[in-house]
């Protein structure tokens, strides 16, 4: 650490027409410049991450206490093996591989890329959380076939190496000899986004959950009993929450068609992560700036009290969640199906997780070229006219707090315990209410960065601000331009619906600021 010494000149004296004579001195600090550069050696404090104590107050309860989830104990957790990190390769799309490229990764000894014990600085560490955040949990042998440019959503370089991260495809060695794609379920492939040029941005809320293709929603009409069986099986483990609907009326419901149905519903932005529903699927948030936000999950069901805190939401939402037990029901046991839960019994490791949450702490957004004009300017005196800083309060935009949800009744010990606007906005309660992330809450969202969004409103349906605040949405009619499975109103949040419409123009033009 290296002392600097900073002098400048100040006025002393009272200020006012009393205090006529005013001295001139000069003021001279030592500052210690504390380790914050990049070349200082940088000494982590990692949490536990899976501390039995911290696990009991890391959620909210849901609307249904008796139901919240039990996790693994910590000696459960921590008997799991870790998850090694091991070094990736590109994957090129049809036609463009290089002769000999899959045999050339089978001669590849297997390497182990995140080692804490190499990481000096604060960036060695955030270097190797991107590590993390771009790594699957789960894998699958190569396709024997590159994948072709029509089932892919990712940009592909121009020598035809497809981008790792929302294509998901990227190859990886875990044993000498075996070619295998990476996890799909990595991280960056659910939060990377696609900007109109080109570019991805990491963190951002994620351009996954593309309408599906013709031809895999043709594949599935195809399907034998086995197979319809199957993929019910799965959205059962994913979606089901038999304190809701049992498994019969689930069955009745979801048969093969209304799965191809939802699936054709997609959206860029909106996806039924697991205990959520496909029917009322929740908008992907952007991480970028998620330090300051106290409520994870549109839901608020995470807290976010601490870096430990965001850990813990990484391992309960990287498989954990699916095998807790909500009450007497266990969607699964970790084992029927690897796609929903991490590569069985492994675990990420308490560095891999710091680093992680490092990492997604440091995320930026992209530069804001929406200006600051007169336009703006009185977009802003509009926000405050209408009373938005109530809820989204400036400088973060949210008062970090939670609300309602229609029809949910607020236990009065949740009351004094969390931090709560006692009221209801009126959207959809669904979510809240009927999913095994259903706390009877929605929080209220920070709106910095919606210029880069689409999907608002926790279920996405609005697809623009300007969608958000047309007053036509409330109609019975309305066809959403964001999810839907038909039509009907985007119900609630009736705040800004009665502007004129050059007001509403400056107030979106304000909000594109954020
Ligand atoms: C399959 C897609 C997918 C993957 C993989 C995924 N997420 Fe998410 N993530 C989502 C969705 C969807 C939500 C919104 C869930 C909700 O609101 O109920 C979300 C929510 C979050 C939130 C809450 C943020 C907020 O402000 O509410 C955090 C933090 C987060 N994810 C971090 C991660 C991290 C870290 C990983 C990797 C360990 C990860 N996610 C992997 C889809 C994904
Ligand atoms: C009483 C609190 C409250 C007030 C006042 C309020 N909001 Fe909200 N806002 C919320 C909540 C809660 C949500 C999330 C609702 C949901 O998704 O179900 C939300 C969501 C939003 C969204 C969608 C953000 C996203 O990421 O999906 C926008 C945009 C928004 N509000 C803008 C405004 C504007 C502009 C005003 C003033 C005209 C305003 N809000 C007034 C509580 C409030």
């Amino acid at each position: 650490m290296t002392p600097v010494v900073t002098c400048w000149l100040a006025d002393l004296g009272r200020k006012g027409a009393a205090c006529k004579r005013r001295a001139r001195v000069v003021v001279c600090v030592i500052l210690v410049i504390a380790g914050s550069g990049a070349a200082q050696i940088f000494h982590p404090e990692i949490p536990r991450a899976w501390d039995d104590k911290e696990v009991a107050r890391v959620e909210v309860p849901l609307a249904q206490k008796d139901r919240s989830p039990r996790y693994l104990t910590s000696e459960q957790y921590y008997a799991l093996k870790v998850r090694p990190i091991y070094r990736s390769y590109p994957a090129y799309v049809k036609g463009r591989e290089p002769a000999g490229y899959r045999e050339s990764l089978k001669q590849k000894e297997p390497e182990i890329i995140f080692d804490p014990s190499k990481l000096r600085t604060t960036e060695d560490w955030i270097q190797a959380g991107k590590l993390v955040f771009d790594y699957g949990v789960f894998f699958r042998p190569a396709p024997a076939e590159a994948p072709s440019m029509d089932r892919l959503h990712a940009p592909v370089s121009p020598d035809g190496v497809v981008a790792p991260l929302l294509g998901g495809y990227r190859y990886v060695v875990r044993r000498k000899g075996e070619v295998e794609l990476w996890g799909l379920n990595s991280c960056a492939r659910c939060h990377t986004r696609l900007t109109p040029d080109g570019s991805l941005v990491a963190g951002a809320q994620g351009s996954i959950g593309f309408p599906q293709p013709a031809a895999t929603l043709a594949a599935l009409r195809e399907f034998t009993p086995q197979q319809v069986r199957r993929s019910v099986d799965r959205e059962w483990r994913a979606y089901g929450a038999p304190w809701i609907m049992g498994r019969e009326a689930f069955e009745a419901e979801i048969t093969n068609d209304e799965i191809i149905r939802r699936l054709a519903a997609a959206q860029s932005g909106v996806l039924a992560r697991q205990g959520t529903s496909t029917s009322h699927p929740p908008h992907i948030p952007s991480l970028i700036g998620v330090e300051d936000i106290k409520y994870l999950d549109a839901t608020g069901l995470g807290h976010h009290r601490s870096i430990g805190d965001l850990m813990r939401y990484a391992i309960i939402n990287e498989g954990l969640d699916t095998m807790a037990h909500y009450g007497d029901f266990q969607p699964s046991t970790g084992i029927e199906d690897t796609s929903f839960n991490a590569e069985p019994g492994t675990r990420f490791s308490d560095e891999q997780l710091y680093a992680l949450a490092l990492y997604v702490y440091s995320l930026k957004p992209p530069p804001n070229p929406n200006p600051m004009d007169d336009r703006a300017l009185r977009g802003r005196r509009i926000f405050q006219q209408q009373g938005c800083p109530v809820c989204h309060t400036p400088p973060l935009y949210t008062n970090n707090k939670l609300t309602p949800a229609m029809g949910f009744q607020v236990p009065e010990d949740l009351l004094k315990s969390e931090s709560i606007l006692n009221v209801v906005v009126g959207t959809d309660p669904t979510l809240a209410l009927k999913t095994r992330r259903g706390t009877g809450f929605y929080k209220v969202p920070s709106l910095r960065g919606v210029w880069y969004r689409n999907a608002f409103g926790h279920g996405g349906q609005a697809e623009t601000l300007e969608e958000w605040l047309d007053p036509a949405r409330l109609k019975d009619y309305y066809v959403p331009k964001g999810f839907h499975l038909g039509p009907g109103a985007i119900k609630g949040h009736e705040f800004g619906l009665k502007l004129a419409s050059g007001e509403r123009e400056s107030l979106i033009a304000f909000l594109k600021t954020l």
